[in-house]
């Protein structure tokens, strides 16, 4: 994985930001998000690589930008060969509420390493560098919990665990409270929380539940490159979704993926925060047309992890964001 193709993934995960942050809190999740594809599918172009979209915004049917198979990148001549796992808005709720925690985000592999996950669900555990190695998605939450303490050199009441707030999960939360664990339920966004656990300063030691499949492979990419730990199941809605999980190439459908399984070889990944959150900032507006944005970029091959603050001028640069923040 080339590394200076790193920035270049920056810049296009900051235009979908920027673009979708202009939309903030305005209630409409649909525009936020349409905003997010739109910059994200024409800052690809600027980009010589070979790319293909292999989690994307849905299938070519039912998505025109993005779409699961799609090629994107400028594919000059010695242009890499690589696989994109993407989402333009992770939250779009989170962004058309100004809540906490929308990103936009690329995770990229060598062709053919990223799971092929189909839009269905996955039930998760993800945690940080210190906790590697103790998580087991089959064992109890408590005994997840009771390992990570461990490792963490905590008791388990200071254990913090991140849930999604669904009524799927009144039973878990339940055996977590009773576990003896803190909760933090989050309404959307278990990409930047499922990665959270690498940050102690994040207050959040584990993710449990089941969210996006999709945003599982992202997070698993992640957390390789942070040295964290993940492990996913699909867990499928209709007899629909589990037959084109199979058509995509999943072998074993009840499978308990590993990290590595789900993002395998090296990876990189890219974020660019759209509203403030436990891992990035989001989007500032500055006088002047101008903005800031606050981005991740970090590479499992040397496990380098670079933030990057940056502030753009839509007046000296000029091109299709400038005319939107002007509008
Ligand atoms: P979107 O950005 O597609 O709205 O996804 C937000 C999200 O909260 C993900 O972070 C999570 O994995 C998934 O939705 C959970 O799905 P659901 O809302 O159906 O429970």
């Amino acid at each position: 994985m080339d590394r200076n193709l790193a920035l270049e993934f920056v810049r296009i995960t900051e235009a979908a930001a920027l673009a979708s942050a202009r939309l903030m809190g305005r209630g409409d999740e649909k525009a936020a998000d349409q905003a997010a594809v739109d910059a994200m599918r024409r800052a690809f172009d600027n980009v010589n690589i070979d790319g293909t979209v292999v989690i994307g915004e849905g299938e070519r049917d039912e998505a025109p930008m993005l779409y699961i198979g799609e090629r994107v990148g400028r594919r000059g001549p010695d242009a890499p060969v690589i696989d994109i796992a993407l989402d333009p808005l992770e939250g779009t709720t989170i962004c058309a509420k100004g809540g906490v925690g929308a990103i936009s985000v690329i995770a990229v592999a060598e062709s053919g390493k990223f799971l092929h996950a189909p839009d269905t669900y996955m039930d998760k555990i993800a945690c940080g560098p210190d906790a590697r190695g103790v998580i087991d998605l089959e064992a109890p939450a408590a005994e997840n919990i009771r390992r990570v303490a461990k490792a963490l050199n905590k008791n388990v009441e200071d254990v913090t665990v991140v849930i999604l707030d669904r009524p799927r999960h009144a039973d878990l939360i339940q055996e977590v409270r009773k576990a003896g664990a803190r909760i933090r339920l989050i309404g959307d966004g278990d990409v930047s929380a499922g990665i959270a656990p690498c940050w102690p300063e994040s207050g959040i030691d584990l993710l449990l539940g089941i969210g996006g499949a999709p945003e599982g492979v992202i997070t698993a990419a992640a957390l390789k490159c942070l040295g964290g730990d993940f492990q996913g199941r699909l867990k499928f809605r209709s007899p629909e979704e589990k037959a084109r999980a199979e058509k995509m190439g999943v072998k074993d459908c009840e499978r308990v993926f590993t990290r590595d399984e789900l993002a395998n070889g090296s990876v990189m990944f890219c974020a660019t925060g759209v509203t403030d959150g436990p891992l990035l900032q989001g989007v500032r507006t500055l006088p002047g047309n101008r903005a800031h944005t606050h981005s991740i970029v970090m590479r499992s091959a040397t496990g380098t992890v670079r933030r990057i603050e940056a502030e753009h001028n839509f007046t000296t640069k000029p091109g299709h964001l400038g005319t939107q923040m002007r509008s």
